[in-house]
């Protein structure tokens, strides 16, 4: 029991992030058109080292030429073990407008790895006169990430989403795949000789939904390789939503329909949980905290459970 209350994560669509190398500038318009609620221009590992410093130009002209609408910007940086960096941040922020919203953070270990990249935005904000406050968003995809994830989620006021990275995370932790998310084929319990799969993700997904709730940060799940699979994306994804994460990446752009599918509350869903508020209405007009729905026992704490539902679903539509 605590009295603080959670805090509320930040009030926007966050279902599908679309990525795109900075090398590819002929992808950005199919980005800006696509139906994804974030854009993750990268600067990352889908651009060689020899590329990056075309890749930041690339992205600040696309930054201000692009028509963007109401999309959330961000770019991805090169971790804080790189010599990139640095030259990530300053060149973006102290050359492209105010159309980008927010840094994307990989490989995070620690809160002082967000420390650094806020403290070098905030001097380059006040240089430079900029007006919009950019927004932060991390990574956990390392050994290390996952043990700090909470003082992460904590570290800064700008974070404002925390993705897991399944393909770093597996090769820190030392996992035995080549697997990006999903199903692992020795990930398995036996039960009178059937196999039957588990989740290898599971753990560090709701570590990381756990930790972003506790400090108001919106959790997300990250990439799905094998962009042939439909299914397989689907069934990762589904497994994120039931567990408290509000989005996914998409790598290719055929996923975004797959994840904002999934990350949208179905109209029977929402139905249902408008079902359950007014019978829980009902009840406490008649003096009961709890009463029978369908045949189940819903009480106040369904009333919180509905909330969600209904509250992403009016969030998404508005
Ligand atoms: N965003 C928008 N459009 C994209 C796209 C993206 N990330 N990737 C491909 N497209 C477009 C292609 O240009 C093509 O368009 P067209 O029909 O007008 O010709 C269409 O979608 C089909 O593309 P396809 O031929 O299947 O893919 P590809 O071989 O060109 O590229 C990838 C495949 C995986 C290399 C590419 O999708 C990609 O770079 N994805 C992002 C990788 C990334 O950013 N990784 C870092 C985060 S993990
Ligand atoms: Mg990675």
């Amino acid at each position: 029991m605590s009295f603080r209350l959670q805090p509320a994560a930040p009030a926007r669509p966050n279902r599908c992030q679309l990525f795109g190398p900075g090398s590819r500038p002929a992808l950005f318009e199919k980005m800006a058109a696509s139906a994804a609620d974030v854009i993750n221009l990268d600067l990352e590992d889908s651009v060689a080292p020899d590329d990056k410093p075309q890749a930041r130009q690339n992205i600040i002209q696309a930054i201000n030429d692009i028509d963007w609408g109401t999309k959330h910007l961000s770019v991805r940086i090169n971790g804080l073990d790189t010599p990139f960096w640095y030259r990530d941040v300053v060149e973006v922020l102290e050359q492209a407008g105010d159309r980008i919203d927010q840094i994307m953070i990989p490989k995070v270990g620690c809160a002082a790895d967000v420390y650094a990249v806020d403290a070098l935005v905030t001097a380059i904000e006040s240089a430079k006169g900029r007006h919009k406050r950019i927004s932060l968003e991390v990574i956990i995809e390392t050994a290390a990430g996952i043990a700090h994830v909470e003082e992460i989620a904590a570290s800064s006021p700008r974070l404002q989403a925390m993705s897991l990275g399944a393909a770093d995370f597996a090769a820190s932790m030392g996992m035995q795949t080549t697997g990006i998310g999903g199903t692992q084929e020795n990930y398995y319990m036996l039960k009178d000789g059937a196999r039957h799969w588990s989740d290898p993700w599971h753990w560090a997904t709701t570590a990381i939904v756990a930790a972003c709730r506790t400090h108001g940060v919106l959790p997300v799940d990250g990439p799905y390789g094998d962009f042939s699979d439909d299914e397989g994306f689907r069934a990762q994804a589904r497994r994120s939503a039931t567990l408290g994460m509000v989005g996914k990446w998409a790598i290719h752009p055929k996923q975004v329909a797959l994840s904002n599918e999934v990350f949208t509350p179905s109209e029977a869903q929402v139905r249902e949980a408008r079902e359950i508020l007014a019978a829980m209405a009902k009840a406490k007009a008649e003096g009961q905290g709890a009463t029978v729905y369908k045949g189940r026992l819903v009480d106040i704490a369904s009333i919180r459970q509905a909330e969600v539902i209904v509250r992403q679903s009016e969030m998404i539509g508005g």
